[in-house]
């Protein structure tokens, strides 16, 4: 099987398909075409090129299930920290408590995709042009794997999902039959569980598959989730904005230039952006909300739709991936209420209107990180390159300066800079994409290369049920009496 997973992999592997299903006399038949495919491929195929994604994580799996197997026996009774009651009171902060390989957050860092910084993957990811922002093919490779992928492996990984890109009729009809009205966000996870339907993982589990092999369905069906995400997001956003036109996918096109397109922006700066957007977006280890769940949901073997399905409604959130929603509507009403030309004493006052008013400011503070998120930062950069004199970039620039001090001045903010949210709407609304409540749509495509990549090792390793003990706060008062 596995010689057959080259450039020619597709065509063969729907011969082979096809092939399966015949039926018995028909195979018989079928046989001599069987072997002249091999003839046809197989000289074509040198083994030590065998260069796809699939095998390179199946040479890779065992190595590492000796590695957790050699973790738990001898580090298994290590201690990593203690829990104590604020933990268990205040959403886990701080409380180690999930494997993740794909990525780690460092408070003043920020993130790195296995072990590389967004500036490292910005210089080493392949891109789709000198000097050009990463493919984020290229990093689904690098998540999966933990290697730099080489411009012809991230091809030939495009290729391939472009490839897994249909979408069933019934995946559109599921969304047609909510009101236009319904948030973008309820249309792309109702797709997405739509898109369930054709679950391998599910196909395979209920024909009984060894367990040890469960991640090469989950592989299958990751993939096509990731190959078939864009155009759902892209139809909820044809649908709502733009009298339900919409535009098939080009093939002639990277992962994040057409999902540009099929939203129905060719601009290729646009295309730069969605590619960098995409990329930073994927993932930020895995005690967020929408990675947390996504984990959460697959530990009871729910295929990766089901897992995707929920954590894309944890991501809907407005203190999650909503924020970048929010900070655009709030950017708005500011200039509506000020004028562009905002001076820094008004804003000033609108800051502390929005937080008299019981409201947080969107945009700034995260749950782990203390410094300014390199996401905020790098999507900074592509605005200072492509867009120095857009006003709602320079009103964007004037809250860095303007809102860390108030935040600090609250005395309860633990981390007063901006993150990510902060920035993408006015690099979208620039370009055309004005639609804030679309946004967090694009955050959860983003999101499926990183959720989905995690879910195919959380298989591969064989990681169990996740199921954390919970306590009353009666067992709290009693227990920490009793301990003195
Ligand atoms: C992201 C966020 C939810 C993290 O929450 P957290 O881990 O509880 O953050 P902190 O420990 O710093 O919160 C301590 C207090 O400061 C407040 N705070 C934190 N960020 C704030 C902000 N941007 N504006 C106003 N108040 C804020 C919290 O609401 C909390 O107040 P409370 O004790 O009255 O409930 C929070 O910073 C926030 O709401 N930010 C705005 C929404 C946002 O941008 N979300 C996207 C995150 S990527």
């Amino acid at each position: 099987m596995v010689f057959f997973r080259t450039g020619q992999q597709s065509n063969l592997a729907n011969s082979v398909r096809w092939l399966q299903m015949q039926t018995s006399s028909d195979l018989v038949l079928s046989f001599p075409l069987f072997l002249l495919l091999c003839f046809v491929f197989f000289p074509v195929i040198d083994i030590d090129s065998i260069d796809d994604l699939h095998s390179h994580l199946k040479e890779m799996i065992p190595e590492q299930q000796e590695r957790l197997k050699k973790v738990k026996s001898e580090l298994g009774k290590s201690q990593l920290g203690n829990i104590t009651v604020d933990m268990v009171i205040g959403g886990m902060r701080g409380m180690t408590g999930l494997l993740w390989e794909t990525s780690l957050l460092d408070p003043d860092e920020g993130i790195r995709f296995r072990g590389l910084s967004i500036p490292e993957c910005q210089k080493l990811l392949p891109t789709a042009k000198p000097d050009g922002e990463p493919l984020p093919e290229g990093l689904l490779w690098l998540l999966l794997t933990g290697k730099v992928p080489t411009k012809e492996q991230v091809d030939a990984l495009s290729k391939e999902l472009r490839d897994r890109a249909t979408i069933p009729d019934y995946v559109y009809k599921a969304i047609d039959a909510l009101p236009e009205t319904a948030h973008p966000m309820t249309q792309f996870a109702s797709g997405v569980m739509a898109l369930q339907v054709e679950s391998e993982f599910q196909k395979a589990y209920e024909k009984g598959i060894h367990k040890s092999r469960y991640w090469e369905p989950t592989y299958e069906d990751s993939l096509n989730l990731i190959a078939r995400v864009p155009a759902v997001a892209a139809y909820v956003y044809r649908r709502i904005y733009k009298d339900g036109q919409v535009i098939p996918k080009d093939d002639s096109l990277d992962y994040g230039a057409n999902f540009s397109h099929m939203l129905g922006f060719d601009d290729l700066k646009m295309q730069e952006l969605m590619r960098l957007y995409v990329t930073i977006h994927s993932d930020h280890e895995g005690g967020n909300v929408s990675a947390h769940t996504g984990h959460l949901v697959a530990s009871a073997l729910s295929d990766p739709y089901l897992s995707f399905a929920a954590a894309l409604n944890g991501l809907a959130g407005p203190l999650h991936g909503l924020a970048n929603q929010e900070v655009l509507l709030w950017i708005k009403s500011v200039v509506e209420e000020c004028g562009e030309n905002i001076t820094k004493e008004q804003l000033n006052d609108y800051v502390w209107k929005t937080l008299n008013s019981g409201k947080v400011v969107p945009g700034f503070g995260h749950g782990v990180l203390r410094k300014t998120d390199p996401r905020y930062i790098c999507q900074r950069e592509f605005a200072l390159k492509h867009l120095p004199d857009d006003p709602l970039f320079q009103l964007v620039s004037k809250l860095f300066e303007v809102v860390p001090p108030i935040l600090t001045e609250l005395g309860k903010v633990k981390n007063p800079w901006p993150n990510v949210d902060a920035h993408s709407g006015v690099l979208l609304n620039h370009f055309g994409l004005t639609e804030a409540r679309y946004y967090t749509v694009l955050f959860g495509v983003s999101r499926s290369l990183g959720i989905c990549s995690q879910l195919i090792w959380d298989r591969a390793l064989g990681l169990p049920l996740e199921r954390p003990k919970s306590v009353t706060l009666d067992w709290i008062e009693k227990h920490c009496k009793k301990a003195g």
